[in-house]
C-alpha cells in the first residue's frame, strides 16, 4: 500500500458555494487548495490560497495552473484551451478539458447523446432565429442556447407559432417538449482506475402554482425498475465519456416510464448539496476521491432528506440578513449552509438548508416551513 502523498496543490477554477463545500471536505484529508475567481470577494477567497482573475482568460488559466499539481473546476465556464495546454505540460486536469468543452455548448453534449443512443428528448440544432422559425412541425418545444445559459437563462418554452418571434437569435437548439412526470438527477463518480458508484436518484419537487422548483427531494419517490433504468443511464453516461470525477446526469421521467437525458453538468451539483448530512460519503468528498484517485466511497443514503434553496428575498438588495435562521436551526434535522455571500439580491443563491427525518411526512412538513421562514434580506 502506498501511503497518502499531500504534497500536493490542488487547483479549483471557481470560488463559489460548490467550491466552498469542496474545501470543507477536503480539509478531512488535509488537501491543499489553491482557488482562482474574478471576485475578489467570492466566497472561498478567504478560505484557501487565492488567486484573483478571469477563468475565461487563457494566460490567467495558465498563470493560475502552473502553480498547482491537480486542477477541477466548480463552474464550466473556463478556458478550455489552456487547461489542455497544462495537460500535456503534465498537468491532471479533471474533469477533462475535451469533456468541459463539450458540455459548454448544449448543442453538442445532445449531439453526443444521440450519437450514443442515451436516451434524450428529439431535437434539431438552430443557427438563428430565423432558422427556429422553419420547425413550426416541433411545437411545443424548448428552445435553448448553445452556450452560457444556465439556471433556466437561455431557456424558453415556444408553444404555438405566435411564440416562434421570441426564438433566441443565436446558435443554439429545439428540443420536444416533453410532458414529464418527474424531474430527477443522479450523481455518478468515475476515477483513474474506471471505478463507478452512483447516488440515489434525488426528485425536484415543483411548486403546484408557481411552476418552480420548491425543494429537492432524496430519495426520489420511483418504482424500482425506473430506478434501476435512471441509474445505469448516467453510469452509461460516464462510461462512454470515460469522465473522471463527478458527473450531475439530470433526466425526465415521463408517464410512460421512459427516462430521458436532459443535461449533465461534470462537478458538483444542486442536487447533490444534501449528500453532506444524508449519505455515507458527500458529492464533495466523492469529487475529490475520483480526481485524487482514491477509492470511491459509500454513497449510501442514511436518511431520506429535503434541500431547499436559499434565494435573496425579492425587493431586498444590500447586504445580507438572515430572518427566522434561530426557528429553523431550531428544528431537529435542520442544517444550515450559508455561502459567505455579503450582499444579497433578489434570487441570488446565497445558501441552502438541508433537511433530514426518517418520516416523510414529517420531512415535508419540516421543508415547507424551512421555506416559508427562513429568508435573505437587508
Ligand atoms: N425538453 C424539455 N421539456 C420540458 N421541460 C424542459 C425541457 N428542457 C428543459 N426543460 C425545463 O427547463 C429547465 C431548465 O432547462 P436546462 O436545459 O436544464 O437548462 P439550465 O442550464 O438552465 O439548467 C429544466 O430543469 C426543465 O424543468
Ligand atoms: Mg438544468
Amino acid at each position: 500500500m502506498k501511503p497518502f502523498n499531500q504534497n500536493f496543490k490542488l487547483g479549483v477554477l471557481g470560488g463559489g458555494q460548490l467550491g466552498r463545500m469542496l474545501i470543507q471536505a477536503g480539509i478531512d484529508f488535509n488537501i491543499p487548495f489553491a482557488v482562482l475567481d474574478p471576485d475578489p470577494n467570492a466566497p472561498c477567497s478567504s478560505l484557501a490560497e487565492f488567486h484573483c482573475g478571469k477563468l475565461t482568460d487563457y494566460d490567467t488559466v495558465m498563470k493560475f495552473g502552473e502553480t498547482c499539481d491537480v486542477i477541477t473546476i466548480e463552474i464550466e465556464n473556463v478556458n478550455t484551451s489552456a487547461l489542455k495546454t497544462l495537460v500535456r505540460q503534465g498537468k491532471k486536469v479533471y474533469p477533462q478539458p475535451s469533456i468541459i468543452e463539450l458540455i459548454q455548448d448544449k448543442r453538442t453534449q445532445k449531439t453526443f447523446y444521440q450519437e450514443h443512443k442515451i436516451p434524450t428528448a428529439d431535437f434539431v440544432l438552430t443557427k438563428n432565429r430565423e432558422d427556429v422559425m422553419q420547425y413550426k412541425k416541433i411545437l411545443p418545444a424548448v428552445n435553448k442556447l448553445g452556450r452560457e445559459g444556465y439556471d433556466g437563462r437561455g431557456v424558453q418554452i415556444l408553444r404555438s407559432e405566435a411564440d416562434l418571434v421570441k426564438a433566441f437569435d443565436s446558435p443554439g437548439l429545439l428540443e420536444k417538449l416533453i410532458p414529464f412526470e418527474k424531474e430527477i438527477a443522479i450523481i455518478v463518480a468515475r476515477n483513474e482506475k474506471g471505478e463507478v458508484t452512483s447516488y440515489p436518484a434525488v426528485e425536484m419537487i415543483f411548486h403546484p402554482v408557481q411552476n418552480l422548483v420548491e425543494y429537492l427531494f432524496a430519495p426520489a419517490q420511483l418504482s424500482p425498475a425506473i430506478f434501476q433504468l435512471a441509474e445505469s443511464i448516467a453510469r452509461k453516461v460516464i462510461d462512454t465519456l470515460e469522465m473522471i470525477g463527478i458527473l450531475a446526469v439530470e433526466m425526465f421521467v415521463t408517464k410512460e416510464g421512459e427516462v430521458l437525458v436532459n443535461e449533465i453538468a461534470p462537478r458538483p451539483h444542486n442536487s447533490g448539496h444534501q449528500t453532506i448530512e444524508a449519505n455515507v460519503t458527500s458529492q464533495y468528498e466523492q469529487h475529490l476521491r475520483a480526481i485524487l484517485n482514491l477509492p470511491l466511497g459509500d454513497t449510501k443514503l442514511i436518511q431520506p432528506s429535503a434541500m431547499v434553496n436559499l434565494l435573496g428575498e425579492p425587493g431586498h438588495s444590500g447586504v445580507a440578513r438572515y430572518e427566522g435562521f434561530e426557528e429553523v436551526i431550531r428544528i431537529p434535522g435542520v442544517h444550515v449552509h450559508l455561502y459567505g455571500k455579503q450582499f444579497t439580491k433578489p434570487f441570488r443563491k446565497m445558501g441552502h438548508v438541508t433537511i433530514v427525518d426518517s418520516d416523510l411526512v414529517s420531512l415535508k412538513n419540516k421543508a415547507t416551513f424551512v421555506k416559508q421562514t427562513l429568508k435573505v434580506i437587508t
